[in-house]
């Protein structure tokens, strides 16, 4: 799969282990960055992920930020996207299971190296269940086409 993997300053320590550990288990980075430890905002970072995902230009995306919270809320602004801040191995389990998460958010400040690790892996290879699942997840879906709607009737009102 091709994995778009990005982070902020918080995330930068952490970030260059879940590339290679992305990599290891035979996938394609698409690297986001950052690339250095100077101070960046989540939103911008988790916005260009979530597009990539959201457009299919990249399977899924990992991002890390000092608490996985930030980098969640901004990814989950973008349709198409379904980003889960994910804190052990049974969420992100469940986050592919049930709620088919195509967005993994990650705090660098409180999971462990060898734990972020082993929830990419888990994360990676645990496919969506579907059945009573997808139902649940295609009303997210419908969610995000009824404000698209709205959006699109407001504009035009305004026009
Ligand atoms: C950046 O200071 C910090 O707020 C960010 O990494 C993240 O924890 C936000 O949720």
């Amino acid at each position: 799969m091709r994995i778009a993997v990005g982070a902020d300053h918080r995330g930068f320590a952490v970030r260059s282990q879940v590339v290679e550990a992305v990599q290891r288990l035979g996938h394609e980075v698409v690297d986001l960055g950052t690339f250095s430890p100077d101070a960046v905002d989540y939103p911008d970072v988790a916005a260009d992920a979530a597009r990539l995902v959201a457009r299919g230009e990249a399977d899924q995306a990992i991002l890390i930020c000092g608490t996985g919270l930030g980098m969640c809320i901004a990814a989950n602004k973008i349709a198409g996207a379904r980003a889960a801040p994910c804190h052990d191995e049974t969420t992100a389990e469940i986050s592919r299971r049930h709620n088919d998460a195509n967005v993994l958010c990650l705090s660098a400040d409180m999971l462990g190296r060898r734990l972020i690790e082993e929830m990419i892996e888990i994360w990676l290879k645990t496919p969506f269940e579907g059945g009573r699942h997808a139902r649940r997840v295609e009303k997210i879906t419908a969610i995000e086409r009824e404000s698209a709607e709205k959006r699109a009737l407001d504009n035009e009102e305004r026009q």
